[in-house]
Order: structure tokens, then C-alpha cells, then sequence
């Protein structure tokens, strides 16, 4: 930056203080809070609901990571009337929540279950009632436990006539008032923690040394099912979305969406292996789903490396992918340096960590807590302009972004405040860079149940205490921090001077080659 630039900054910073306004956004630009059935519904037995994949992976043990399951959650299938008021005071635009497959088809299939359709209804007309968008999703990892049964679910092509029917069932509905549908919650850890790495329901994977350490499965196979599940992932998708342009978006006029976990890939280095292996790394996350959707066929580093265990699309599925998203939806927390591991391919027992032939090098924070996340506003930055230089300038929400902490920390959550502040900080350059994003989800806008931390870390904008039976909610410092800010409020400069403390960041020295068992590894270690 020129001196004469900075000293123009620090002219306009200085007399007014903090400069975040909801003002640097465009009018549509949303803001809202994230949550996801299983974690926050609770009513797991009640009302004709049957178990999804989620409630046999918690009651078996979490993978023997973490106590707890989300029986009762937040207990939001009779709390909803609350919550919706929570947000209405707090400001928010919309709320992103998904439908439990099982509560509303409990089957999977077959007979819709008239107490799920009821309560779907209400929640969406109280939020419509306040002015609040809903954000749907229809798959947040909980797979009706009778298709798993049945067939092994998303390993099985017949997921994706199921699928469709159920999405069938929300468009008709639900779609006179939902608008955002997204069809898959995290398609991609979902595949890997669910059939190579073996850290998510269903708990499919193969022994092998890269992962038998920490998890072991019962069944799966790590070097052919992650693949078929996403194969799967993208058809029932793609068969969703037509099935919607053809028979609904000409009354209902909505959106279809996917979303993904995102890393921020940089080279460890400036060698062109670790250029290409940063490259690489993208493409097995992210290119998996995006190189289908936008050009019809997985990326060409994916096939020289997994070879004939990759599924190959026809012609006509082919075309029917490609195109088969209105939005993106990505969820981002931490980036990583990569570093190239040619070793890796010469492994015999391959699977999809193994196939990706790299290292990686995480970019941890130096919080308070051992479980918080570096809040790296440029990572994201330059995560967004290297989708919009590969894919083009699709439309992105930010379905989720937020910091961990303990789940009883203090109320005054100074770090979550700082990681809200420095994103939503971040955005307006990222927008007038071109960049697409058309709104900013934070998860989670309850502590819920945690995905990889079940009830010992917590994303919380609401604190709930879990041994109080009437689960009060009450605000943390974030949720009054955000709401300040949707509220148009002038933001305490106090809290300004708090979060540009210790802004610091160390890099850890672990090195491994799949970036979410990192998180897992690190969450197990910080918590023993
Ligand atoms: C996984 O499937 C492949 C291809 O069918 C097979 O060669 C391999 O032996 C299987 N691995 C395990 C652990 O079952
Ligand atoms: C998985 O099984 C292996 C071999 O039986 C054992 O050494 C290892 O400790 C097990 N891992 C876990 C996490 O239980
Ligand atoms: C790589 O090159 C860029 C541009 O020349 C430079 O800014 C960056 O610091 C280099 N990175 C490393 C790790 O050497
Ligand atoms: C960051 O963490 C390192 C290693 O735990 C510690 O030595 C250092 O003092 C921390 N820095 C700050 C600013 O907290
Ligand atoms: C949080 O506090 C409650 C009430 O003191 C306690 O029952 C619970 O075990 C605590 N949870 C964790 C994860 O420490």
C-alpha cells in the first residue's frame, strides 16, 4: 500500500472510529444465522419421527470422540415461536435451517408424516410473518436410517429416486414461500468423514493405515465409496433441480443450491509442485462438485489420480449436471498450506486422502482457546477469487462462517465478536472486487450439538445451559455485537479496541493430507 493511500485510511478512519456499516452493503445483500435440523430440532422420538443416519452414529458413540446426542437438541420443534422472535429482535434477514428427511418421510419413502408437514409450515410461516427468509436445506447429513438399511443410501444409485421424491415433496409444499433451496449440506466432508476417513455417519470406511489410528469401520471401502457417494450426490442433485425448472420454478420463481465445506489452498512454497499441489488439493475438495456442475465432468487431476475408480457420467447426465446450480453455498472456518507429496500416490492401498498426493499445513489461531479457529480474512478473499477465476462469477452465499469456543465459556465471547467483525469487515472490498457473493450466514445461531464437538465446543451466537430443563437462550455478547450491527447501531468503539487485540496467528507444526481429519485430530487433542 502507497503512503499517500494509507494516510488517506487513517484520515477516514480516525475521526469517525469504526467504519463497518450495514451502509457498505447493497440493499439485497443478506445477513442471517445458520442451524441444521438434527442439531437443533430435538423431538428425535416424538410425533412419527424416525431415526436418520446422524441419531445411530450419535447413540453409537459419536466415533468414541465425544459424549452426547441431539434427543432434545435446542428443542426447537417447540421452541420455534421463540427463536423466531429472537431473530426478529435481533434483526436478521433470513434463517438458514434444513428438513429432517425423517420427520417429514420417516420412511425415506412412502407416506409423508402429517405432523412433520405441520410443523415445517409453521416454522416457515412464522418466519414469513416477521419478514424473515427462509434458507432451506434438505440433506444436512441425516439420511433417513431406513435407506441406509435398505440399500447403503448414498452409495446406492437408488438414493437418487428417493431423493427426488422427497425434494418433490418440500418444492410442493413448501416452495409458494421458500425461495433458497439448497439440496446437500457439505457434500464433500460428508463423502470423506462419511465413506473414506470414517469420522461421520455412516461410519463407512476400509482399514488402512492413514486412518485406523483414529477411527475404526465396521464396512465401507475408503478407494471406491467416497467417490460413488458423491457420484450419487451430484445426480440426485442434478434430478432435483430439473425436476424443479421444469415443474415448479415457473410459479415459485426460486433457486437451487449445493453446498461445500471451503478451505483457503495456498502453496507452502513458490516451487511449481507446490503450486500445482495447491491446485490439486482444490480440485479434490471443491473441483470434485464444482467441475460438474460448471463444466459437466470432474476436474482432469482427480481423474489421473483415482483413475478407473471414478465414476464416469453418460453424455446425457453429463449435461443434465452441468448447469444444475443457481448458487453456491460455502461454509468457511480455516485454510491450509499445501505442500506436494508425490510418496502419497505410491501407496498400495489407495483411497481418496491417499489419491489426493498432498500435504497440508493447517493455519491455526492463537486464541484463548485451544479449539478456536485463525480469523484470516484474506484467505477467504483469495479463496473467492480463485472460484470466481476457475468457475466463473456464480452466485456464492456464505452459508456459514464463525468462530469455536468452549461450550461454557463466558457470554462475553470477545473472539467470536472478532471473527463476525473482521469477515463482515472484509466483505464490501470482496464485493467491489467483482466478487458475487450475495449474502453472510453466521453458524450457528444457537450452540447446538457439534458436528465434531458434540456438546464441548460450541458456534453459538445464543448460549443454551444444557442442565437447565427450560433451555433459556441467552445472548452473547456476538449475537448483541451482530445485531447492533443489523440494527444499523453505532458499534461500541470499545469493542473495536478489543478485537484488534492479539490479532495474532501461529502456524502449527503438524503436517497431514486431509485438512477436516486435521480439524477432527486437533479436537481430540485439545479435549483430552
Ligand atoms: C475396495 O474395492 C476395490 C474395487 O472393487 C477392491 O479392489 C478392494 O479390494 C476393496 N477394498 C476393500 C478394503 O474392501
Ligand atoms: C482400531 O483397530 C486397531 C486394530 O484392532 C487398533 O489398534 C486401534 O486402536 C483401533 N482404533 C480405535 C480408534 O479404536
Ligand atoms: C511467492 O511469490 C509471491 C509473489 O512473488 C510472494 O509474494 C510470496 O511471498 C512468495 N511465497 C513464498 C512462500 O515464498
Ligand atoms: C501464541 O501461541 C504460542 C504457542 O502456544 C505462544 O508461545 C505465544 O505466546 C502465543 N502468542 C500470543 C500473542 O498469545
Ligand atoms: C457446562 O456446564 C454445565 C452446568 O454446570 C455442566 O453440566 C456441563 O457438563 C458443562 N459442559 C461442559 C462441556 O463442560
Amino acid at each position: 500500500m502507497s503512503m499517500k493511500v494509507f494516510a488517506l485510511i487513517v484520515l477516514v478512519l480516525v475521526p469517525f472510529g469504526d467504519a463497518l456499516s450495514r451502509d457498505d452493503f447493497p440493499p439485497h445483500f443478506l445477513f442471517g444465522a445458520s442451524t441444521s435440523a438434527y442439531q437443533v430440532e430435538g423431538a428425535a422420538n416424538e410425533d412419527g419421527r424416525k431415526p436418520s443416519i446422524w441419531d445411530t452414529f450419535a447413540h453409537a458413540g459419536n466415533a468414541n470422540k465425544y459424549p452426547g446426542n441431539a434427543d432434545t437438541g435446542c428443542d426447537q420443534y417447540h421452541k420455534y415461536k421463540e427463536d423466531v422472535q429472537l431473530m426478529t429482535k435481533m434483526g436478521l434477514d433470513a434463517y438458514r435451517f434444513s428438513i429432517s428427511w425423517p420427520r417429514l418421510i420417516p420412511g425415506g419413502k412412502g407416506p409423508i408424516n402429517p405432523k412433520g408437514l405441520q410443523y415445517y409450515n409453521n416454522l416457515i410461516n412464522e418466519l414469513i410473518s416477521q419478514g424473515i427468509q427462509p434458507h432451506v436445506t434438505l440433506v444436512h447429513f441425516d439420511l433417513p436410517q431406513a435407506l441406509e438399511d435398505e440399500y447403503e443410501g448414498w452409495v446406492s444409485r437408488r438414493i437418487v429416486k428417493d431423493f427426488t421424491t422427497y425434494a418433490d415433496v418440500c418444492f410442493r409444499e413448501f416452495g409458494d414461500r421458500v425461495k433458497y433451496w439448497t439440496t446437500v449440506n457439505e457434500g464433500n466432508v460428508f463423502a470423506d468423514g462419511g465413506y473414506n476417513s470414517g469420522f461421520l455417519p455412516p461410519q463407512r470406511c476400509s482399514p488402512s493405515s492413514t486412518r485406523s489410528l483414529l477411527f475404526n469401520c465396521s464396512r465401507g471401502n475408503s478407494s471406491t465409496e467416497p467417490y460413488l457417494a458423491t457420484h450419487h450426490m451430484l445426480l440426485a442433485h442434478a434430478s432435483a433441480t430439473n425436476l424443479y425448472r421444469k415443474k415448479y420454478q415457473d410459479r415459485q420463481h426460486g433457486f437451487i443450491g449445493f453446498n461445500l465445506l471451503t478451505f483457503g489452498y495456498f502453496p507452502l512454497t513458490n516451487t511449481s509442485e507446490d503450486i500445482s499441489a495447491a491446485k490439486r488439493a482444490q480440485d479434490f475438495y471443491i473441483g470434485w462438485f464444482l467441475n460438474p456442475f460448471i463444466f459437466g465432468e470432474y476436474p482432469d487431476t482427480m481423474k489421473k489420480n483415482v483413475g478407473s475408480r471414478l465414476p464416469i457420467f453418460s453424455k446425457s447426465e453429463s449435461n443434465m449436471v452441468k448447469g444444475s446450480i443457481d448458487f453456491l453455498g460455502i461454509n468457511y472456518y480455516s485454510s491450509f498450506y499445501v505442500k506436494d507429496n508425490p510418496d502419497s500416490l505410491q501407496i498400495k492401498d489407495r483411497d481418496y486422502t491417499v489419491d489426493m498426493g498432498v500435504k497440508l499445513q493447517s493455519i491455526f489461531g492463537n486464541g484463548t482457546s485451544p479449539h478456536e479457529f485463525a480469523v484470516l480474512p484474506w484467505a477467504l478473499h483469495g479463496l473467492l477469487v480463485s472460484l470466481r477465476n476457475t468457475y466463473g462469477n456464480i452466485p456464492i452465499y456464505i452459508h456459514e462462517n464463525g468462530q469455536q469456543t468452549d461450550w461454557n465459556s463466558s457470554l462475553e465471547d470477545w473472539s467470536r465478536v472478532k471473527c463476525l467483525h473482521d469477515y463482515i469487515e472484509s466483505l464490501p472490498d470482496i464485493l467491489r472486487n467483482g466478487i458475487n457473493v450475495r449474502g453472510y450466514f453466521v453458524w450457528s445461531f444457537l450452540d447446538v450439538f457439534e458436528l465434531l464437538g458434540g456438546y464441548e465446543s460450541s458456534f453459538g451466537l445464543h448460549y443454551i445451559d444444557m442442565s437447565d430443563p427450560t433451555l433459556r437462550r441467552q445472548p452473547k455478547l456476538s449475537a448483541v455485537w451482530y445485531s447492533n450491527f443489523l440494527n444499523g447501531k453505532t458499534i461500541d468503539p470499545m469493542i473495536t479496541m478489543e478485537v484488534q487485540k492479539n490479532p495474532s496467528v501461529v502456524l502449527s507444526t503438524t503436517f497431514s493430507n486431509n485438512p477436516i481429519l486435521q480439524m477432527v485430530q486437533r479436537k481430540s487433542t485439545s479435549s483430552s
